[in-house]
């Protein structure tokens, strides 16, 4: 089986989230188990500065977009760690830029970029020497791919065989564009009507997405259900409702190489279960100097890592900490970007409480990973989690996570309990509703709890031996690849009566 992975982001290459953590991890997990990836990105500047060796391919050739004929340059590289191909789109007036999707706004062209890209994709596909069986898209930024197999590369004997999967990372990112970008797609307009490629008088990448693909995946089975109405489905409850039946929630798996306390490059001292103290002590020293302060805080270490965007909760997070950090029981770490207004509140949050709260901002690999390696409570406090992925290093780091009750975070995290304690299941702190006394009322437990060294020995323990691995994700995603395969081929799609 072969199997086009499509994604607009993939680490070691390129990141601004999970999903680049995903589409650098599951590829190599599936090829682990005998099904042959490749791997399809565009060359952002942020690709060659990678550190990973990229060569040109020795490809070139022209994409239709709209009147236009762009040149599309392509590069290769290897996914470290692996055998898997990867291919990088190359334009540099597109992707030649200081950041993947642009700053406080989206680049104004980001229909045409991704248009390009996806376009690309289907040249390259259909001059590789071999043809695939999947082709898998990740979020909006791969969703014309499904509808270009149906539509306008059906004929081409590369695709004859080809089956497409759409998987949603997250439904609040839809690409939305005005209705003139759909000339630049190349497909009919008839196909811009509320039931295929419209949603509100836009073009919508993800809807397109999920009406052509022959099966839809999501990253947790609690988001594919939670997307199914409003307000998870951020307006696409429709659609996702409508194709139910070909729609399946695999939970995402962690790169246990890249993300391991024993192995991890980028921590001071490697640690296991079994010496957990000397590495998190030894973490602290060094994260304590990064972040300008003479000697580590003996207090327990609280840390949010993450995007600074509505859905990570971050309005609860200031909230609640301004409210507590006065109280002296803990030490505050943040690490993120992305709103200025989020930035703003924060920077002031550290400000009010130097020694107590440390803010920084900014995107930093090394850092998310020695914060993880410092930390003893990680909180998730997100509007809605499709997955999560921070709660999964932190279990590996031994850091146990402080989570909402949403999406990816119920299948993952099991709120500490005297049952689940006893159970040896417990794994983290759960509040439900989205206000700031539940997450400063979960907080309090995890506080208490690591107050009670034998408590905490135990849960930090328990998690640290958690497997989550790519090994029983991919699986299914390779079940699904093969179920999709022995379906008969799909009817050609019908408009809209
Ligand atoms: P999402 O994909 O919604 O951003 P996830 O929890 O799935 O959330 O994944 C977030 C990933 O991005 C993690 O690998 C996390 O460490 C990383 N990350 C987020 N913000 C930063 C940051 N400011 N600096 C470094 N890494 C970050
Ligand atoms: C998205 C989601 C996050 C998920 C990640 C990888 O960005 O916000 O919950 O873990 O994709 O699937």
């Amino acid at each position: 089986m072969r199997v086009l992975q499509v994604a607009s982001e993939a680490a070691p290459f390129a990141k601004t989230g999970g999903l680049a953590d995903v589409a650098g991890s599951l590829p190599a997990a599936l090829e682990r188990i005998g099904c042959s990836c490749t791997l399809v990105m565009p060359a952002y500047r942020q690709v060659f500065e990678s550190g990973v060796a990229i060569e040109p391919a020795g490809v070139a050739f022209d994409v239709p977009v709209g009147q236009r004929h762009l040149r599309a340059e392509i590069f290769r590289s290897t996914l470290p760690g692996s055998n898997v191909p990867v291919y990088f789109v190359g334009n540099e007036a597109c992707f030649d830029r200081p950041t993947l999707y642009g700053g406080a706004h989206d680049y104004h062209d980001n229909a045409e970029r991704f248009i390009l890209f996806s376009r690309a994709v289907m040249e390259l596909a259909g001059r590789l020497e071999q043809p695939f069986d999947i082709l898998h898209g990740h979020d909006w930024q791969a969703g014309l791919i499904p509808a270009y197999r149906q539509l306008l590369y059906a004929e081409h004997p590369a695709f004859a065989r080809s089956a497409t999967i759409q998987t949603i990372h997250n439904m609040a990112y839809q690409g939305t564009f005005w209705h003139w970008d759909m000339l630049l797609t190349g497909i009919d307009w008839k196909y811009f009507n509320w039931r295929q490629m419209e949603c509100h008088g836009q073009l919508n990448f993800l809807k397109t997405g999920l009406v052509f693909a022959d099966a839809i995946t999501t990253v947790s089975p609690t988001y594919a259900g939670e997307i199914q109405s409003a307000p998870g489905g951020c307006g696409l409850e429709g659609v996702v409702a409508s194709r139910t039946d070909v729609l399946t929630g695999i939970v995402n798996g962690i790169d246990t190489s890249g993300w391991n306390p024993q192995t991890d490059p980028l921590i001071p001292r490697h640690y296991s279960e079994a010496d957990i103290a000397a590495g998190k002590d030894a973490a602290k020293i060094a994260l304590a100097a990064r972040l300008g302060h003479a000697a580590p805080d003996p207090r327990p270490l609280v840390s949010f890592v993450g995007r600074l965007a509505e859905q990570k909760g971050v309005d609860l997070l200031a909230e609640m900490i301004s409210r507590v950090a006065g109280d002296g029981r803990a030490h505050f770490v943040i690490l993120g970007t992305g709103d200025p207004g989020h930035e703003e509140a924060l920077r002031r949050l550290a400000a009010s409480f130097p020694g107590t709260v440390d803010v920084v901002i900014g995107f930093r690999e090394l850092l998310a990973h020695l914060i993880q390696a410092a930390s003893d409570i990680v909180l998730m406090p997100s509007r809605f989690e499709p997955c999560g992925l921070s709660q999964l290093y932190a279990f590996r780091y031994g850091a146990i996570p402080v989570v909402r009750a949403t999406g990816g975070l119920v299948d993952t995290v099991v709120d500490t309990t005297p049952a689940t304690l006893a159970a040896g299941t417990a794994s983290g702190f759960v509040f439900r509703d989205f206000d700031s006394r539940g997450l400063e009322h979960a907080l309090g437990r995890a506080l208490d709890a690591h107050a009670d060294v034998a408590t905490w020995q135990q849960l930090v323990t328990s998690v640290m031996q958690q497997d989550w691995s790519w090994d029983a994700s991919a699986r299914k995603y390779l079940e699904l690849y093969e179920q999709i395969l022995s379906r008969p081929p799909a009817p050609p799609p019908e408009l809209a009566e």
